[in-house]
This record gives structure tokens, sequence and C-alpha cells, in this order.
């Protein structure tokens, strides 16, 4: 019981509709209706310029690291062993992507996953994030498209936690498996708009060609 009413907690957390909600409060406008579509950190920067787009990301961020965080801090006393802890903040992990994905305060309509899964791994592991920041950089320097640059390294995280960290937990790994795979799938629309050449790229490394 315990378990379910955190996860719903970290749901909630999730749910937290950063971009919709500063779009509208503080632009007068649907975030979802303009640029790509998404209630996310990328397209608040596109639309809504650097500093509303770094105010989402870091609260969209933040999102994940206290689904983690606070959670675990209210359900420590429940368990004994370190395998317990780390499948529950993961489950409460998830829960807080999938609130940013499916926002229950916004009409189910939020973001694609990525800066709260970032917080999330942050929270949980933080080595693991900074490779896959380290991978998001690299593909961004190379092709400028934030979108693929957040497909690869999310790509990017369960080769780690299977191969190179050797994560144990059947449950972690599974996890970052099926993670992956939802971000393939939330950025459905961003994968037909590069095979058609047609995604937008940042406005960074312009010195490079493409
Ligand atoms: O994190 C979302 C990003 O990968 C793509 O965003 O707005 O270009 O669809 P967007």
């Amino acid at each position: 019981m315990t378990e379910l009413l955190l996860l719903i907690g970290a749901y909630l957390i999730g749910s937290f509709a950063t971009a919709v909600w500063v779009s509208k409060g503080v632009f007068g406008i649907d975030i979802r209706e303009h640029g790509s579509g998404n209630a996310g950190a990328t397209n608040t920067f596109r639309v809504l310029g650097p500093k509303a787009g770094t105010f989402v990301m870091l609260v969209d961020m933040l999102k994940g690291v206290l689904a983690v965080r606070l959670s675990y801090l209210l359900a420590a006393s429940f368990y004994d062993s370190p395998e317990q802890l780390i499948n529950l903040q993961v489950g409460l992990g998830l829960a807080a992507v999938v609130g940013h994905i499916f926002p229950i305060w916004a009409n189910f309509r939020g973001g694609k996953g990525i800066a709260t899964l970032f917080g999330m791994v942050l929270a949980i592991q933080p080595l693991v994030a900074l490779c896959c920041v380290g991978v998001f950089l690299m593909i961004l320097f190379l092709t400028r498209y934030v979108s693929l640059s957040s497909i690869i390294a999310s790509i990017a995280f369960p080769v780690l936690i299977l191969f190179i960290f050797r994560e144990q937990e059947v449950f972690y790994r599974i996890f970052a498996i099926a993670v992956a795979l939802m971000v393939v799938l939330t950025h459905q629309k961003n994968i037909v708009r590069l095979l058609r050449g047609s995604e937008s790229k940042v406005p960074i490394f312009k010195n490079r060609k493409g």
C-alpha cells in the first residue's frame, strides 16, 4: 500500500506540467500549439527563448530527482536491502517519467520524458547520467539535432547499465531497456522528420557543416 501511494505521488510530481504552465502563465500561449508541439524544454527554448527553456529543463529534471529522492526518504524506513531500495527508486522515477509524458494536470499531453529521465538517473546513478550527457553532447555537436541526441543518449543508457556498469538488478536492467524504447516511441514524429530531413537543428556549433 505504501509503495502504491509513493508511486502515485511520483506520478503526480512528474505530472507537474512545467512547459505548459510557463507558456500559458507567463507568455499567454500553449506551447503545445507552437514549434514542434512538444511540452518540453527543447520546444520551450525554441519558441520562448533560453531563459524559459532553461527554467523548464531544470524543473523537469528536478521532478525526476524529487520523485526518487523525496519518496526514497519517505520509504527508507520500510526497506532494509539496497536491492529493494534501488528497485523502488527505479519504479518511482519511472512513474515520474510517465507523469511527465502523460500529465494528469494537462490533459495527459506532456513532453517526451528526457529531462525527467535524466533527473531520475542522476539521482540514482550520477556517473551513468554524466556518461549519457557526454553521449548527448557529442551527438549534438556532430548533428545539432536535439531529438537525435536524446534518442541516442537514451539508447546509451541500457548499453551502459548492461555492459559497462554491469548492473545486476533485473528490474533495473529491464527498466533501462524499456525506457529507451519508450523514448524512441515518444520521438516517433522526430524520427519521421529526421528521415525526411525536415527536423530542426539548434543554432549552436554553427561553424560546423550541415
Ligand atoms: O527532449 C525532447 C527533444 O528530444 C525533442 O524535442 O521539441 O524537438 O520535439 P522537440
